[in-house]
């Protein structure tokens, strides 16, 4: 798809990858709207791209709908959504912590269904309020009214100790993109996801340089943590390719997590 004139929706567009991904997407003539909780610096953001800001918490599923709606109409149409929000146990006030402890305690199940509602069920929730505006498009020459993009990890597929409801919440959206392009394929939408390695970002801020050294030593080259902009440059080749769909992408030096 053309980002020339296309319109996106950014969701975790304040910060770190999604802010990168809306930046190149304005750079490239697209029109952007920055989606994030109403405490980001999406205002500043929007703004500096000549988008709009619209508060918002991915989890409030009814609310997202509002605000889509109403980001979808000030735009004039949707083509791509780009979805980052997410995140493991911290964001939903827990810890790292395995299934059962050395000293027999059990990870809270609370908190592992509330890294599945903020990962697979808010990103699933958006990409349908999201593909019902995106059917409405008229097909450009190849059929296509549509792109979605959601951000999975490696996690997905060598999580380590301690990270067994991010792991799943991360395998879950790995896991819906192929179904969701075949669900969508008829409408011409496409559904991809990206899963990266250690990205240097706000989410990771904290890591202090020799854990991410630690974090990035078994990557083939380069042996650093990825920049916004690298996977902002692979969310882009995928609304620009149209064979890119129903996969999962891993933007990650070739890096393989050990167990710890
Ligand atoms: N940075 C990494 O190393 C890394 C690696 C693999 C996967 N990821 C995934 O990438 C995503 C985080 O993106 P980032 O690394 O660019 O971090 P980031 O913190 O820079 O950006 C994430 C943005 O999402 C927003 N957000 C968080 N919760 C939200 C909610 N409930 N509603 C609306 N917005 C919300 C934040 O305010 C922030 O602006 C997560 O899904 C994370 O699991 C990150």
């Amino acid at each position: 798809m053309e980002i020339s004139g296309s319109k996106g929706i950014f969701v975790g567009g304040s910060s770190g990858m999604c802010r990168a991904s809306a930046k190149q997407f304005a750079s490239k003539g697209g029109i952007v709207a920055i989606l994030d909780l109403a405490s980001s610096n999406g205002a500043e953001v929007a703004k500096a791209l000549n988008g709009k800001f619209y508060p918002c918490d991915v989890t409030n599923y009814a609310l997202m709908d509002e605000t889509i709606t109403q980001a979808v109409g000030d735009m004039g149409g949707l083509h791509v959504v780009v979805n980052t929000a997410g995140g493991g146990s911290g964001a939903v006030g827990g810890k790292a912590q395995r299934t059962v402890g050395k000293d027999g305690s059990r990870h809270p199940t609370d908190i592992f269904a509330k890294v599945l509602e903020l990962n697979i069920v808010a990103s699933f929730n958006v990409n349908t309020i999201a593909g019902q505006f995106m059917a409405n498009n008229e097909p450009n020459e190849d059929g296509e009214r549509g792109v979605m993009i959601n951000t999975s990890s490696i996690a997905a597929f060598e999580g380590q100790v301690g990270q067994v409801a991010y792991s799943a919440a991360k395998g879950g959206i790995s896991a819906m993109t192929l179904t969701m392009a075949r669900d969508l394929g008829n409408l011409g939408i496409r559904c991809m996801t990206i899963a990266p390695s250690l990205f240097d970002t706000g989410i990771t801020a904290g890591i202090p340089e020799a854990g991410a050294n630690q974090l990035t030593k078994d990557a083939a080259f380069p042996r650093r943590m990825g920049k916004p902009d690298e996977f902002a440059t692979m969310a882009m080749a995928i609304v620009e390719c149209p064979m890119m769909n129903g996969s999962t992408v891993r933007v990650d030096a070739g890096q393989r997590f050990a167990p710890r």
